[in-house]
């Protein structure tokens, strides 16, 4: 079955980078906003009996990017495509995970069911909880950039340093890549109580004179991080500290505040299209070979 690789609006450069590291170019198809607002996606180039994957994060705007992915999967199955692989870095709504208050809606769950009514497979990375996996009902090739991650501190780690998980919701995530780095963990606990305000109730672990370096799967406005870096400060962390998350969302000021002399440096991956004005501080590691590898994988059967 012949490979084609398609492009969404939501990161470009990423398709590129992952057709460059499989030797193909994305196909040409046509994607368009109307002046109303709604979104018009058209393939150009045939897709009949070949195995698509449609490379989309569905970063912010999510409900754009996600229609648009959707839009995408029903033109390619209609111009005949055999199979279609959404291939989403960033999966967006996955803090939507579990009702905590009565009314709510499962966010994650009703995105999931909905990429599963168009396409047949999904790569994603690093999702917020792994357990969402089970709300597809197609395959997910889940991976995983902290490999990546813990590769690049490996150069720059000492005995001085600390590595920090922000909230508990990171534990495993800063345990495990401490396990691939014989690194000294602490967890801070966070208490969050809207979408950009949380409070630090408690500091568990050794922080004291230690360097630390805070690692998360997302940052959104940043709030997390620093409240948790504050928390530290006062509890004789030495700084600047860096910072390392998978997913660099970087919504409202989020560039702009991390750009604080508290922080020497912010490691984060391309998995969502870098926002134009990013400060020097900022190192991205490239995931291009990751996906490229899911994919090769997923289309030989492996
Ligand atoms: C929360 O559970 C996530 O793992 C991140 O800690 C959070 O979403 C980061 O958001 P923000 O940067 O807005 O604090």
């Amino acid at each position: 079955m012949k490979i084609s690789l398609l492009s969404g609006r939501s990161h470009p450069a990423l398709a590129e980078a992952v057709g460059a590291r499989l030797g193909i170019e994305p196909a040409e198809c046509l994607l368009e906003t109307f002046p109303d607002d709604e979104l018009y996606f058209r393939s150009i180039d045939p897709l009949l009996g070949h195995d698509v994957f449609l490379i989309q994060p569905t970063s912010p705007p999510a409900a754009q990017h996600l229609l648009e992915l959707l839009l995408m999967a029903d033109g390619c199955r209609r111009a005949g495509a055999s199979r279609i692989t959404a291939v989403v870095p960033y999966f967006g709504y996955a803090r939507q995970d579990r009702r905590t208050d009565a009314g709510q809606a499962v966010g994650a769950r009703l995105v999931a069911d909905l990429i599963s009514t168009r396409c047949d497979r999904l790569i994603t990375l690093d999702l917020h909880n792994p357990a969402i996996e089970g709300f597809f009902s197609i395959p997910v090739e889940h991976r995983s950039a902290e490999g990546l991650l813990a590769e690049s501190l490996k150069a720059l780690l000492s005995a001085d340093h600390v590595l920090v998980a922000p909230d508990l919701g990171a534990v495993k995530r800063v345990q495990r890549i401490a396990d691939r780095l014989h690194a000294p963990v602490a967890y801070v606990h966070k208490e969050r109580f809207s979408g950009d305000e949380v409070r630090v109730r408690h500091i568990s672990g050794q922080v004291r004179n230690r360097i630390p370096i805070l690692i998360d799967d997302m940052i959104s406005t940043g709030g997390t991080v620093l409240s948790a870096l504050e928390a530290l400060r006062t509890q004789g962390c030495r700084i600047p500290a860096k910072v390392v998350a998978v997913h660099a969302l970087l919504v409202e000021e989020a560039a702009s505040k991390l750009a604080d002399p508290s922080i020497d440096e912010v490691i984060v991956t391309n998995s969502i299209r870098r926002p134009a004005k990013t400060p020097l501080s900022f190192r991205s590691v490239d995931i291009g070979g990751l996906l490229a590898q899911a994919i090769r994988d997923v289309h030989t059967g492996v």
